[in-house]
């Protein structure tokens, strides 16, 4: 559309109407700070605040950059956009009747405005209409719900204006119609009326219904959930998607809550309409409700546009819908909560099934403490999947294990992490606190992501020769659970991985059988820093070493003459792992051969897990490096960038020949 030169006065008003502290907080969170508002400044980057809001003066500047004007100068810098476009937009968002210098353009445009405000001024009407009702005889038995099965004071039932709708058929439509004269259409397009099928005229949408008005962030009335009375099915009847109305994009009391929210710098979403207005009435005023649908990231995006910390706390029913809504919530929003962008906690209440339910027993203060001990989603992530299962059982294990790998695997920053990883290595250990390194090594390995997901390190690859390398895919030193294992080993043999494991396994072999080696190898591996990377193998390694040491004091090694007994013993207790490495503890004729030729074998060995721990050590930097924002984080991306490629070239200096001595022992 081409903009027409807009009339002076337009423009006067718009900057009036346009208060600049709404308008920037559509872009910028901001905080009280004495008179003036403060936050992060959007025209550059800055980690602690220096841009400043002005509502006195209408201005708004930034000390950090110089940036300043007023709400249509923030407007059209932050969106490159010129004058006139900004001032429309204004006029449109504070209805600021425009004109023109053209009449024939002010006719246009006016045509477009006065649907949408026709539709408000309508539905503003009807919310008073409903609300006149329930003061009326008919509304009778709807205000002594509201009294006395829900609890409401007068002020609360004021404050979120809720009403009642008559039972006939087309009360609201002769009122508005016959005595306001608003045009039928435009009753239909705010939802409020249908056509009949047959012989023409319209009936109401809402009718012997408790009527709640829906209403957008600035508290225009937008569109109406209507509570059934009786047994009626829909319980709740809420009004069609509608030119101003789109149910994924709002949120039931948003604009009584923004305030609290931003004040206590968090957010409460719970499901039911009753429930946001049990707390608002509660005192607790940071509340919003979902209107009923699975909480969608565009939702989230609004609220936490008036929190600073990003503190949103999930309230939902206590029933497995509940439960299920809450899980949906967080499918939604888990990529904002894996990156750290919400702070997402979940908290399920103790006594009843809402919110609502809840305040009618318990107090807000009790409300209050329990929002506060709300456990992070991860925990409860944590607790939903293991909740109701056996860890002893084996299929349980493993699908509990499988799960947590999921759940872990996403989790962007590494101290996060490391924290889930030990906390659930914990869990899965059932208190044996011995089990809890190989849980963490298990886990570990596992949630290391698969290659396919790696689609840079191709070009990497290739830019550092070699169409295939002999390297070890990370399947290689992926996941071993020990009740996976055989079935891994069964299904699928690669090459590369059994490779590993062969050179693992002699070198745990000769270590156990070769007593004058033990020595070497413990030197070797420490020297280069390696470690076993199948589960099973690190945890006899670690049994040797435990076995191997008093009180901290290495014992000579090669007079040790009683390991394998002593670790056989040690075995009894571990009976899962047992299967996978008892054979090591047996010499037959084809490891005598291997074991006759230490120590090139020992080398061979070494230099394959050495390969392998450098190229997982580059695929974690790797990967690092490709998570990273170079623009939010260019220092760390340097580091890692750095980090992955002095790997690399750790990787292309090894003799790759040294590899293929082991092969020849496979
Ligand atoms: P609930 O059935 O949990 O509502 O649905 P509630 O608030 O606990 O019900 P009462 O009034 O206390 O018995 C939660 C929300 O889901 C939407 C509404 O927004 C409701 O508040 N919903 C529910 C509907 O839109 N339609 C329905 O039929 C039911
Ligand atoms: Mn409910």
């Amino acid at each position: 559309m081409q903009i027409p030169r807009l009339h002076p006065d337009t423009i006067e008003e718009v900057k009036l109407r346009a208060d600049i502290v709404d308008v920037v907080s559509e872009y910028v969170v901001l905080r009280k700070r004495g008179k003036d508002f403060v936050g992060l400044c959007p025209f550059h980057d800055e980690k602690s605040p220096s841009f400043t809001v002005s509502q006195t003066k209408q201005m708004y500047y930034c000390f950090g950059c110089q940036a300043g004007g007023n709400a249509i100068k923030f407007v059209m810098e932050l969106g490159k956009r010129s004058f006139a476009d900004v001032v429309l937009d204004l006029a449109r968002r504070y209805q600021v009747p425009v004109q023109t210098l053209l009449p024939e353009q002010r006719q246009e445009l006016q045509r477009q405005l006065s649907l949408r405000e026709q539709l408000y001024e309508v539905l503003a009407t009807s919310a008073q209409f409903y609300q006149h009702a329930l003061r009326q005889s008919q509304g009778q038995k709807a205000l002594q719900y509201l009294q006395s099965n829900r609890q409401l004071k007068e002020e609360t039932i004021q404050q979120f204006g809720l009403g009642y709708a008559p039972a006939g058929w087309e009360t609201l439509y002769r009122y508005l119609v016959e005595d306001k004269h608003y045009p039928a259409e435009i009753l239909e397009k705010a939802g409020l009326i249908k056509p009949r099928k047959e012989g023409g005229g319209y009936y109401d949408v809402f009718r012997d219904r408790l009527m709640i008005p829906i209403r957008d962030v600035q508290g225009r009335v937008i569109a109406f959930g209507g509570r059934t009375l009786t047994d009626e099915q829909p319980k709740y009847l809420n009004s069609p998607e509608t030119e101003l109305f789109s149910k994924g994009k709002t949120l039931f009391a948003l604009d009584q809550a923004k305030g609290g929210i931003s004040q206590l710098d968090q957010a409460v979403v719970v499901e039911g309409y009753f429930d946001a207005i049990a707390l608002h009435a509660a005192g607790i005023n940071n509340a919003v409700a979902s209107l009923g649908t699975a909480l969608s990231l565009e939702q989230v995006r609004l609220i936490l546009r008036y929190t600073e910390s990003k503190q949103l706390v999930l309230n939902f029913d206590a029933d497995k819908a509940g439960t299920n809504a809450a899980e949906r919530a967080i499918g939604e929003i888990a990529e904002l909560a894996y990156k750290g962008e919400v702070q997402l906690k979940v908290l399920n209440l103790p006594d009843g099934k809402d919110a609502d339910e809840y305040l009618h027993k318990r107090s807000p203060e009790d409300y209050g403490e329990l929002l506060k001990n709300a456990p992070l989603w991860l925990d409860w992530q944590i607790q939903q999947i293991i909740q109701d299962r056996d860890l002893r059982q084996a299929t349980d294990f493993q699908q509990v294990t499988q799960q947590i790998v999921k759940l872990l695997k996403n989790i962007a920053n590494s101290d996060t992490r490391n924290y889930y990883v030990s906390y659930c290595a914990e869990i899965l250990s059932l208190g044996d606190t011995r089990l809890i390194p190989l849980r963490v090594e298990n886990l570990l390995t596992q949630i290391a992501p698969p290659p396919a997901t790696y689609s840079k390190p191709v070009s990497v690859r290739k830019a550092w020769g070699g169409s295939k390398s002999p390297l070890p895919s990370t399947d290689a030193i992926n996941p071993v659970s020990p009740n996976s294992v055989q079935t891994r080993l069964i299904a699928s043999l690669p090459t590369e991985r059994s490779l590993l494991e062969h050179a693992e396994a002699l070198l745990l072999r000769i270590y156990l059988h070769c007593p004058e080696q033990r020595q070497a190898i413990i030197d070797e591996l420490e020297e280069r820093d390696l470690q076993f990377s199948l589960s099973h193998h690190r945890f006899l390694w670690q049994q040797i070493l435990e076995i191997s040491s008093v009180d901290g004091e290495t014992i000579n090694l090669a007079s040790q003459s009683d390991l394998i007994s002593r670790l056989q013993d040690q075995f009894l207790e571990f009976g899962s792992e047992m299967g996978l490495i008892s054979h090591l503890f047996h010499v037959d004729e084809k490891n005598q051969k291997e074991i006759l030729r230490t120590p090139q074998v020992v080398q061979a060995a070494i230099a394959c897990m050495d390969l392998v721990m450098l190229e997982k050590r580059y695929r974690h930097f790797l990967e690092l490096w490709q998570q990273t924002d170079p623009e939010a984080e260019p220092e760390r991306y340097q580091s890692y960038y750095q980090a992955f490629y002095a790997e690399k070239i750790k990787l292309q200096k090894i003799d790759r020949q040294r590899l293929f001595s082991i092969t020849e022992l496979l």
